[in-house]
């Protein structure tokens, strides 16, 4: 359950929402529903501008990650080494798409710039560990090892 009680901590000019919805997104993963409405009241702005806010920041998540957050590479040295590809591979395999989660939690996939090591490209990372030099076996077997887990 999440509860918004920090918020009051926060200075109620609407100048901090930003600051504010970093704070939700710090604690949580992502900024829910209930959020949006927790920051809308303390704010008393409307909560389609707080929407309209998450909606122009990229970095604002409005989905709860999975257990297992997925990125693809798709920065240039990825992208020729058919990052495209491998991000069709896992949607596939896991039924979501980049920004998504799956219904069981468990998997959620973004697709991401350079994870600064192009050498093992086409390359994703799962919670931060890297997987590099990707083909369509590895990729299903490293999936299916995260489900087993
Ligand atoms: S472009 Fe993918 S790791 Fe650099």
């Amino acid at each position: 359950m999440e509860n918004f009680g920090f918020l009051e901590k926060i200075d109620k000019d609407p100048g901090n929402l930003i600051k504010a919805l970093q704070a939700v997104q710090g604690l949580y993963g992502f900024v829910s529903d209930d959020a949006v409405r927790a920051v809308s009241d303390y704010f008393q702005i409307p909560a389609a501008e707080v929407e309209g806010v998450l909606t122009f920041y990229a970095q604002f998540k409005r989905v709860k990650p999975g257990r297992f957050k997925i990125a693809v590479c798709d920065g240039t040295a990825c992208h020729i080494k058919g990052a495209p590809q491998i991000r069709q591979w896992i949607s596939a395999e896991l039924g979501i798409g980049p920004g998504e989660t799956d219904k069981d939690g468990l998997f959620s996939l973004e697709v991401v710039a350079c994870l600064g090591c192009c050498s093992l490209a086409p390359v994703m990372s799962i919670n931060g560990r890297v997987y590099g030099k990707l083909d369509r076996k590895g990729v299903s077997r490293i999936l299916k090892e995260y489900a087993a887990k």
